[in-house]
């Protein structure tokens, strides 16, 4: 993901899919996330595992790249959970089922 699997690695789509935020916006929206986020830990504003969840959701919405969205949205959501509270993400075992549904029921949280 991060090497040479694809020529465009490490850069933003820059078409629209059918799930995802219209291209342009993608670094605007990611801001918005990454400073929303940081509010919401700041103030206690829900518990840190609800945090985690709805950061998960809104990466997987903004959907940034071409490919790997998913994997990318729990690597990361891993990672930040791992440095705030050394655990891993719930949905990060590689069991789909046990994320997509709650994605495909999700409203834009
Ligand atoms: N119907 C859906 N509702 C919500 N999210 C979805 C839906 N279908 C796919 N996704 C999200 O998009 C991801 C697939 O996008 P993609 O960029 O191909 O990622 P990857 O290549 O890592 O699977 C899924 O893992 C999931 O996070
Ligand atoms: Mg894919």
């Amino acid at each position: 993901m991060f090497r040479k699997t694809w020529r465009w690695v490490g850069q933003f789509r820059r078409s629209n899919k059918n799930i995802g935020i219209h291209w342009p916006f993608i670094p605007e929206h990611l801001k918005l996330l990454c400073d929303d986020i940081s509010y919401q830990l700041s103030h206690n504003t829900y518990e840190l595992d609800e945090i985690a969840v709805r950061f998960h959701y809104r990466l997987v919405v903004i959907h940034p790249f071409a490919n790997g969205n998913g994997r990318h949205a729990r690597l990361i959501t891993d990672e930040f959970l791992i440095s705030l509270k050394k655990q891993h993400f719930l949905g990060a075992s590689g069991r789909k089922r046990m994320y997509i549904e709650p994605l495909e029921c999700g409203k834009n949280i």
